[in-house]
């Protein structure tokens, strides 16, 4: 079999960490179509739109994509491309792992939480608007169809891998309609899935508790602007952004992603890590199915931070994204 995957290189370290990423996935020898596509500035540039039709398109038919960081804006210009796509596409579960790699330097060892983040609606939308000049409005919008389709999501990724628990982290007590819908709608789910436990944290309560001690939680099912923080915040307790992989599925439609940006500080110099996208490239295998090629690459990853010797920069190492990449390759070699 022949998979069509869309390639979007992205911003900043976005092409240097999605070639390091393509390297691994041909290494695995699996039959791989790449088709390239632009969104972003350089799509808004050269064809006139941040998230052109055919990118779009392109997404829609491929049997999954693999996409680099896309910059965004602040305070100006045009909108998300994340958001777009997501919300376009129906990309309706953001799944996120943090799981601690052995030899990496962080706070704590065996963490292992996964982010449920629901995908397309609440305040990261982005739906605003001025009501007079000195005065805006944003709207945060949930739905009782999007809360159930991501509590459901949450449920079955529980099942499908054995896990015991799924938290609903919410802010119900103040946002008592928007959370309060939410809240409900997951307790309603939940009584589907007896063999899963259920309970709920409130999100500042959530975020202290996963400092001090990130093993209470398993899986944490919440809406969207919640779920962009507190996935920094787990990759920060594996090791960093550089580490933390993501996955946006929908209906048969996937993107495949770091939870990264663009890194703009170091973009272009060689010192980007590519783990997390390769980390992602890992979900995206299992996606579709190829469990030998994902694991092959995963426990290569593993291997190469297990003898602690090639580590990049944001991990206190000196090695190149080129020194990564080859330290994978020759450990997938020895398999
Ligand atoms: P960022 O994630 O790009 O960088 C934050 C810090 O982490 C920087 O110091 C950076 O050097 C470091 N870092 C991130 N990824 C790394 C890697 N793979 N290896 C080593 N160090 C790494 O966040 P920032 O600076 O807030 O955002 C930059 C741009 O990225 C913004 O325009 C933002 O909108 C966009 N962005 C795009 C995302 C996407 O396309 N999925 C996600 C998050 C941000």
């Amino acid at each position: 079999m022949t998979y069509q995957i869309v390639l979007i290189p992205g911003d900043g370290i976005g092409p240097e960490v999605t070639a390091a990423t393509q390297r691994v996935i041909e290494a695995t020898g699996l039959g791989i179509e790449w088709k390239t596509h632009l969104a972003g500035q350089i799509a808004l540039d050269k064809l006139g739109s941040p998230l052109p039709a055919e990118t779009l398109d392109a997404v829609k038919h491929a049997h999954a994509t693999l996409k680099g960081p896309t910059a965004t804006p602040s305070g100006t210009g045009f909108r998300s491309v994340n958001v777009e796509l997501r919300q376009k596409l129906h990309l309706f579960a953001n799944y996120r792992p943090a799981r601690s790699l052995p030899g990496v330097p962080s706070r704590y060892e065996n963490v292992d939480v996964i982010t449920v983040r629901e995908n397309t609606e609440g305040l990261y939308s982005g739906l605003e608007h001025e009501v007079v000049p000195g005065v805006v409005e944003s709207l945060r919008v949930v739905t009782e169809m999007a809360s159930e389709r991501i509590a459901r999501f949450a449920f079955e990724t529980a099942r499908r891998q054995s896990r015991k628990r799924v938290t609903c982290v919410h802010k119900a007590n103040i946002l008592k309609l928007s959370d309060g819908l939410f809240l409900r709608t997951c307790g309603r789910v939940a009584e589907s899935f007896p063999d899963i436990a259920f309970d709920d944290c409130i999100i500042d309560a959530a975020a202290m508790k996963l400092v001090i001690n990130p093993h209470v939680f398993d899986i944490m099912v919440m809406e969207n602007l919640f779920g962009d923080i507190v996935s920094d915040l787990t990759a920060g307790l594996v090791g960093g952004l550089g580490l933390a992989p993501s996955a946006n599925v929908g209906q048969g439609v996937a993107v495949f992603e770091a939870v990264h940006g663009s890194a703009p500080d170091i973009a272009g110099k060689g010192l980007a890590n590519p783990t997390a996208l390769m980390l992602s490239a890992v979900l995206m295998l299992r996606y579709l199915n190829e469990k030998d090629a994902a694991d092959q690459i995963e426990n290569a990853i593993r291997a190469v931070f297990a003898r602690g010797e090639v580590l990049t920069g944001d991990l206190g190492g000196k090695a190149s994204t080129q020194q990564f990449v080859d330290a994978v390759l020759a450990e997938m070699a020895k398999e």
